[in-house]
């Protein structure tokens, strides 16, 4: 065991060597990866963008401690050209973020979908490919750090909303949705007869109601009674079906609740809430939220509630964006620059909540550093496999080791 960890920081420190030459990331101050990056704009404006995925990786490593890194396929296109805009309205959109989902049994047995990115982080193990694909629409008008203040109205802060769509790709994702129902509330479908119907996200596991303290994942469990084929889904036939079952009043009762009616929903923060605790909304072990609005599958449950967070340090996941403003006006307003940053501290505990190490104290990342990227995709695949193969010998010293800072470079 010995021999093996002391081989192992030698690799490691030649690997840093190299990496100071070779390639900045993974870095002590980066753990996220830019593995492709898809762009059709001047150069100029493509370093631009660069930088800020860059940043916002800095932003979210300055919170959470990684085991290993996250690989990041970015695109800065003209969303319309890439994807039909005449099927879905791309022009209002400003960037997306999918992360890779896998499905596993989770630890209370029941099997759920986890972004790839967390799920290395809990099982220490390497699995191939991009946790992220990042897409940012070139079609709208961003402002970048350092250009003139105050922002020109119309204008977005990239850094901003990078961040956010990081946060979801690392798992602030919920998969309850109205597709093809319209009315009603399912979690997503499994993709084989040997899984359950109904899968929930990771996410998922954690969303109680706030009136009873009853969880969304017993829902879940109570709408898997329904016995629907998938292999020979269709939309009609699966809504004929379910629209008949006892189970379709549970969808739609989550529907009512998350339709337009405030504080209905939240994260619990804790494993000590009993099932059947009564909750109030207000409660320090909750973050709420977004159900105020008309259901709206892609701003509804996976955002937090605008009204309570938009004005504190959890403004970070409310589901629109105040043009004019940037993440540094934001930070200063709720007075988080320099104690949690982006990234407030209930999503702080939530995130661990989810599996993530979160750090004991936040440091706003040096954006002086590291203006310059240059990647080596072959090395850092060798990285998280060095690291993934010895995390049992004795990780800590990973970290001690990584954040030597003779690697970083200036
Ligand atoms: C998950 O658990 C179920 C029930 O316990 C079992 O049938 C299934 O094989 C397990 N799946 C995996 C991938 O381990
Ligand atoms: C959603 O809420 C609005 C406003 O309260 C209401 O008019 C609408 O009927 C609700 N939708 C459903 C499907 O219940
Ligand atoms: C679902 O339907 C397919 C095709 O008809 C069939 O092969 C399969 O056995 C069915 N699965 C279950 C669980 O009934
Ligand atoms: C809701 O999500 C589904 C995917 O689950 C998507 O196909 C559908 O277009 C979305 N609906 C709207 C109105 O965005
Ligand atoms: C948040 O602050 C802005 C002014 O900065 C104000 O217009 C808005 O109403 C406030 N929102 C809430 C929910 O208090
Ligand atoms: C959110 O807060 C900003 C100020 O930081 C304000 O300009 C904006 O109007 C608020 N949005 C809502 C919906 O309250
Ligand atoms: C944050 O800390 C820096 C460095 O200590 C300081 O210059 C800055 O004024 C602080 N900002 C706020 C908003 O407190």
């Amino acid at each position: 065991m010995k021999i093996l960890t002391i081989i192992f920081f030698i690799i490691l420190t030649l690997l840093c060597l190299t990496r100071t030459t070779l390639s900045q990331n993974p870095s002590p101050t980066n753990w996220f990866i830019i593995t492709k990056f898809q762009c059709t704009s001047d150069k100029t404006k493509c370093d631009k963008v660069k930088n800020v995925i860059n940043l916002a990786g800095k932003y979210i490593t300055a919170t959470l401690n990684f085991k290993l890194s996250i690989k990041i396929n970015a695109g800065f296109l003209d969303l319309c050209k890439v994807r039909k805009c005449d099927v879905i309205d791309y022009n209002n959109v400003i960037a997306s973020a999918s992360p890779l989902m896998i499905k596993f049994n989770d630890t209370d047995g029941k099997m759920r979908s986890f972004p790839l990115a967390l799920y290395k982080q809990i099982h220490s193990k390497y699995v191939a490919g991009d946790d992220i694909t990042l897409i940012i629409n070139s079609q709208k008008d961003y402002w970048f750090r350092g250009d003139p203040l105050p922002m020109p109205v119309g204008y977005v802060d990239l850094l901003y909303v990078v961040i956010h769509e990081f946060i979801h790709g690392l798992g602030f994702t919920n998969s309850w949705d109205d597709y093809p129902l319209k009315t009603a509330l399912r979690p997503g479908f499994g993709d084989s007869p040997s899984q359950p119907l109904f899968v929930e996200n990771i996410f998922d596991k954690f969303i109680v109601q706030t009136q009873n303290g009853k969880s969304l994942s017993s829902m879940t469990d109570e709408l898997n009674q329904f016995q629907y084929n998938l292999t020979t889904y269709s939309d009609q036939d699966f809504i004929n079906s379910f629209s008949k079952s006892p189970q379709f009043s549970i969808a739609q009762y989550v529907y009512n609740i998350a339709n337009n009616t405030r504080g209905t929903m939240g994260l619990l923060l804790t494993s000590n809430i009993q099932p059947s605790n009564q909750l109030s909304p207000n409660q320090n072990d909750i973050l709420l939220l977004e159900t105020s609005i008309l259901f709206n599958n892609g701003s509804s449950i996976g955002h937090v509630d605008m009204q309570t967070y938009n004005n504190t340090s959890d403004f970070l996941m409310v589901y629109s964006y105040t043009s004019g403003e940037t993440l540094d006006d934001k930070m200063e307003k709720t007075g988080s620059t320099n104690t949690t940053g982006p990234i407030g501290p209930k999503l702080r505990r939530f995130l661990g909540v989810l599996g993530y190490d979160v750090k004991q104290s936040y440091t706003p990342p040096d954006i002086n550093i590291g203006i310059h990227i240059s990647f080596n995709l072959l090395l850092s695949f060798i990285l998280d496999v060095i690291l993934s193969s010895v995390l049992n010998l004795d990780f800590s010293k990973v970290f001690i080791l990584k954040a030597n800072p003779y690697i970083l470079t200036i």
